[in-house]
């Protein structure tokens, strides 16, 4: 393919994420990084500069550049919702970080305006394009394990322990339910894409381990329309780990993380069927991030739809509004149909 083929992006919030994201895209053969930007013009600009792409001060400017096709929204959560319809309304498509928005409503209203324009919608769920996730939903969905009853996640770290107390990430406004919107985020997405749309929600969020004052322990469980729990740990407190397996009538299939994603080492698949030895596979590190961005690439240029279809990621959506809802209510909560 040659450079003028490639889906040409801006950046939209240079922090953590979005300098992750630009750096992969920088070796992309699919998308090429066109601008950054970031309300610290400073810290933006020298950032862009080190890739040698443009900085622009705000959202609206990338929207007004004709040679920009798609934004990548890597902005805290609450901006999510508006940002996505601002960017459809300019035309361009959207690749929206995790999670999509705070409340179903704002994710409706986003696909509305997306989906009248006939413009791209990818989300930041990355774990879905892990090769050992991929080959463990093939396990579960070809019935290869028979009916999948429970899954057990978990998707804890402790990268935020040294954050100052007014950062954005600790606040009950953007990250309600403590560890849910970092990471407890992707394990809720993981059980959409495991049982489809959820049922019940019953979580339970404290401060044990840190001084995060919204909440550094988190603990989900989860019932589902076409049956099964799922049962979530999220933690903030305690050093990396990553897990996710899910028991069926004729086995099951776990997987654990060798490392965070940020710079993925690998995987390692565990599985047995019934009468059979347990079997243990190596997956080598992925770039699991650039697949998703690359994903996001193929169907806006028409080459392959998006694999996360819009009805999952407003399922993930309203499951998260019942957690938050649980965690006030210490109740059971019903989650609203998409
Ligand atoms: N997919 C993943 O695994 C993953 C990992 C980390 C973070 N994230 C997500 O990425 C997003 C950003 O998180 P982060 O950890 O990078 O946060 P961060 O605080 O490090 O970065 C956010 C940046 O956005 C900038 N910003 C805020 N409002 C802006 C605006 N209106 N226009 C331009 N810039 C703006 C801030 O100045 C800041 O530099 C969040 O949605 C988060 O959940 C996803």
């Amino acid at each position: 393919m040659s450079n003028n083929e490639k889906f040409r992006v801006a950046v939209i919030g240079l922090g953590w994420w979005g300098q992750t994201i630009s750096k992969l895209i920088k070796n992309s053969n699919v998308l090429t990084l066109v601008a950054g930007s970031d309300l610290n013009a400073q810290s933006g600009r020298s950032f862009t500069q080190s890739l040698d792409v443009d900085f622009l001060p705000d959202l609206a400017a990338a929207l007004a550049d004709p040679r920009i096709e798609g934004v990548i929204l890597c902005t805290p959560h609450t901006q999510h919702g508006a940002q996505m319809i601002q960017a459809a309304e300019a035309g361009k498509h959207i690749f929206c970080e995790k999670p999509l928005a705070l409340h179903r409503s704002e994710v409706l209203a986003a696909m509305a305006a997306i989906n009248a324009r006939g413009l791209t919608l990818a989300v930041g769920h990355e774990r879905r394009f892990e090769p050992p996730i991929i080959r463990a939903m093939e396990m579960i969905h070809s019935g290869e394990l028979g009916r999948p009853l429970q899954m057990e996640a978990n998707f804890s770290q402790d990268k935020f322990l040294n954050l100052p107390p007014e950062n954005w990430r600790l606040s009950a406004a953007e990250a309600p339910a403590g560890p849910m919107t970092a990471t407890g985020i992707h394990l809720l997405d993981l059980s959409v894409g495991v049982f489809g749309p959820a049922e019940t929600m019953y979580a339970s969020v404290k401060q044990l381990g840190s001084s995060l004052v919204n909440g550094d322990t988190l603990a989900i469980l989860a019932t589902y329309k076409s049956g099964g729990h799922a049962l979530i740990s999220a933690i903030l407190a305690t050093p990396f780990v990553g897990r996710f397996a899910v028991y069926c009538s004729q086995g099951w299939v776990e997987v654990r993380d060798k490392s965070h994603p940020e710079a993925s080492t690998g995987w390692v698949l565990t599985s047995c069927k019934r009468g059979e030895e347990v079997q243990t596979v190596n997956y080598p590190p992925h770039p699991a991030v650039l697949s998703n961005l690359e994903a996001f690439a193929d169907a806006a240029q028409g080459r392959k739809p998006y694999p996360v279809p819009q009805s999952q990621m407003i399922a993930n959506i309203c499951a998260l509004e019942a957690v938050v809802r649980s965690t006030r209510s210490a109740g059971i909560e019903q989650v609203e149909a998409g």
